[in-house]
C-alpha cells in the first residue's frame, strides 16, 4: 500500500522524530511504501511527494522542524478548497494519509475523513491546547526552552532589582505560561483564561517588592487586560489575520508607568519552536508514529492517536480538534505562588 505523510501548520521540535518512526514502523511491520507530502497542504494540492525510505529518515530523531516543509491551514480559507485537497490525494494515489497537526489541521483532517479518505491524525503543537490528549508533540520542548529562559532572567532580575516580564507562545492558551511559570517559580503568571486587572497585577508586584526586590512575571502572549482583545501588535499573517505577541512590552510600559520599578520585557517568541526535541518530545513522537501505523494496518481511520495516562490510545478525530484551555486546578496551584 501506499502511505502518505504530511505535516500542516506551524512547526515544533519532534515532528522529524514522529516521520522517522513512522518509516520505520512501515518497514518493519512491511507491504507499506511511505511518501513524504512536500510543504503541507500546497504538496498535497499540488500532488508534490517523495518517497521516504530507512535512508531518507536517518539522522531525524534530533533534528528540529520538519524535513517535508510545512504550509499554515489558513491557506485552506483563502487558496484552498476541500476538493483540492482530495484531488492531490487521489491525483497520488495513496491509499491512506497520516497528518502531523494542531487543531486547525486536524480540523482539515477530520474533514477529508468525513469525505471518505482513509486519514490518522497525529497530534503536535507547542501550546499543548488539543482536546483529546494529555500532551502534544512539542510542547514539552517549547517548555524546557521557557524554564531554561526564566532561570537564566531570574539571577539578572534579583541583581539589578527589577520587574523582568517573559512572554511565551501558545495561541490562546496558556498552558506554556502556567507550566513553565510554576516550574521557573514566576511571582505572577498571566494567561489568556484569566484576563487581567492591573491593579491586582501592580497590587502582587508591589507585595512581592516587601518580601523582595525584583519579581519574575511570566505572561502568555494570548494574555489580555479585562475587557481588552488579545492583541498587542498591529501585524497580520500572510493572509490577513491578527499576530499575537507583544503583551510583555505593554506591561513593561504600564508597570514603569504606575510603579515606577526598572522594568524589562523579554519575547522569546519562536526559540519555543526551534532546536532539537526532548527526550520526552523524542519518545512521544516516536511512540505516536508507530500507533498510528498500527491504526493503517488495522485500516482504522478517522481517528487520532493520543495520550491518556501513560498510555497511547486512539480517539474519534472530530473529538480532537476542539480547543483545550488552562482550567481551574492548574490556575490555582500557581497562585499560591503569587506575591
Ligand atoms: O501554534 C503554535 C504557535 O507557535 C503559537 O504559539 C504562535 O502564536 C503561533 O504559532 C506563531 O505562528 P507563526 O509561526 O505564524 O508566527
Amino acid at each position: 500500500m501506499k502511505l502518505g505523510v504530511l505535516t500542516g501548520g506551524g512547526d515544533c521540535p519532534g515532528l522529524n522524530a514522529a516521520i522517522r518512526a513512522i518509516v520505520r514502523a512501515s518497514i518493519k511491520f512491511g507491504d507499506i511504501d511511505v511518501v513524504g507530502i512536500k510543504n503541507g497542504w500546497k504538496g498535497l494540492v499540488d500532488a508534490d511527494a517523495i518517497p521516504l525510505d530507512r535512508d531518507a529518515v536517518g539522522g531525524l530523531l534530533t533534528k528540529g522542524g520538519t524535513v517535508l516543509g510545512s504550509t499554515p491551514s489558513s491557506v485552506f480559507k483563502k487558496e484552498v478548497s476541500l476538493g483540492d485537497l482530495i484531488s492531490g490525494y487521489n491525483k497520488l494515489e495513496l491509499n491512506a494519509l497520516i497528518i502531523i497537526g494542531g487543531d486547525s489541521t486536524l480540523n482539515l483532517a477530520s474533514k477529508m475523513s468525513e469525505e471518505g479518505l482513509n486519514v490518522i491524525g497525529i497530534p503536535k503543537t507547542i501550546d499543548n491546547d488539543l482536546e483529546g490528549t494529555d500532551r502534544t508533540i512539542g510542547f514539552n520542548t517549547a517548555l524546557t526552552v521557557a524554564v531554561e529562559a526564566i532561570d537564566r532572567v531570574h539571577t539578572t532580575a534579583e541583581s539589578h532589582h527589577r520587574v523582568m516580564i517573559v512572554e511565551v507562545m501558545g495561541r490562546n492558551a496558556g498552558w506554556i505560561a502556567i507550566m513553565s511559570g510554576i516550574a521557573g517559580g514566576a511571582d505572577i503568571i498571566l494567561i489568556p483564561e484569566k484576563p487581567f486587572n492591573m491593579d491586582e497585577v501592580c497590587k502582587i508586584i508591589a507585595k512581592r517588592h516587601t518580601i523582595r526586590d525584583f519579581t519574575i512575571m511570566v505572561v502568555a502572549e494570548g494574555a489580555y487586560e479585562e475587557g481588552g482583545k488579545a492583541s498587542y501588535n498591529d501585524e497580520e499573517d500572510a493572509f490577513g489575520y491578527n499576530t499575537l505577541g507583544g503583551v510583555a512590552n505593554w506591561l513593561k510600559k504600564e508597570i514603569k508607568n504606575r510603579m515606577g520599578y526598572d522594568t524589562r520585557s523579554i519575547i522569546l517568541g519562536h526559540t519555543q519552536r526551534g532546536g532539537t526535541p526532548t527526550v520526552s518530545d523524542r519518545i512521544l513522537a516516536t511512540r505516536f508514529g508507530v500507533k498510528a501505523v498500527e491504526l493503517v494496518k488495522q485500516s482504522s481511520y478517522g481517528s487520532m492517536v493520543a495520550l491518556k495516562g501513560d498510555e497511547i490510545v486512539e480517539i474519534p478525530l472530530k473529538d480532537a480538534v476542539k480547543n483545550r484551555r488552562v482550567d481551574d486546578y492548574w490556575y490555582e496551584i500557581a497562585n499560591i505562588f503569587f506575591g
